[in-house]
């Protein structure tokens, strides 16, 4: 079988751009989790399934079986960027805001739902090494991975990430919003019953709050190898 690095951690502690930089380094493939449960969250929510209510059962039930019949692939680009195309169209642009990042918490707290992912996620292993990006990456989906760690930041150096982002990017950005809804965002991840965000027991805990991207691709990148 095939070499699995997992690197798990909340909401902005950069995941992202450390993983793809690995996954280049070492032409591995890239797992972007994430990118599952919010591809969920969308779906729930563009069906109704979705509303400020608690969830019940059935509902549950209604988004896993829509979760099992989606066809969700990764296409590797030429850029090194990983595309997401779900029955048959592209929702890397659509995905990647915070209203469908609190839609994705929200779906992730259902064990059927998990369920419904986990076959996909295993299966990304069986091509290639594979660099898996999300919150349970070490702790359930690839508990025998060959390197594991756990990045994290301080919420406030996380907001402050999110803030410097909207901005390149020419949007903006309100500091106490994000910073809110990063809380609420972890508070939701780390405390539901099923695969709670937190790093496996055999995990490098890396706090990245001081440390800037290339810092920590360095770190990384060494304890990948050792
Ligand atoms: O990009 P960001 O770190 O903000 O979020 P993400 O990795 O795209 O994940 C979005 C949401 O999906 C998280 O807040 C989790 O609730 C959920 N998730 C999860 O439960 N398990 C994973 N392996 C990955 C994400």
């Amino acid at each position: 079988s095939f070499p699995v690095i997992t690197i798990d951690g909340p909401s902005g502690a950069g995941k992202g751009t450390l993983c793809l930089k690995l996954a280049q380094a070492l032409n591995y493939r890239l797992l972007d989790s994430g990118a599952l449960y919010r591809i969920v969250g969308l779906k729930a929510f563009e069906a109704g399934l979705l509303t400020d209510k608690e969830l019940t059962a059935t509902d549950e039930k209604n988004i896993a079986d829509l979760t099992a019949q989606l066809d969700i692939q990764f296409i590797p680009r030429d850029s090194g960027e990983v595309d997401i195309v779900v029955d048959g169209t592209s929702v890397a642009g659509e995905i990647r805001n915070e209203t469908v990042g609190g839609y994705a918490s929200k779906v992730a707290a259902l064990p059927k739902v998990r369920a419904a992912l986990l076959a996909l996620q295993k299966n990304m292993a069986n091509e290639a090494g594979l660099i898996a990006d999300g919150r349970d990456m070490g702790t359930v989906v690839f508990p025998d991975a060959d390197a594991k760690v756990y990045l994290t930041a301080s919420a406030e150096a996380r907001a402050d990430r999110r803030v410097a982002q909207l901005k390149q990017a020419g949007q903006s950005a309100d500091y106490e919003a994000i910073l809110n809804s990063i809380k609420q965002r972890d508070e939701r991840d780390e405390n539901r019953s099923v695969a709670p965000s937190k790093p496996a027991e055999d995990a490098l805990v890396l706090d990245s709050s001081q440390l800037d991207a290339d810092e920590v691709y360095v770190k990384i990148k060494k304890f990948c190898q050792t």
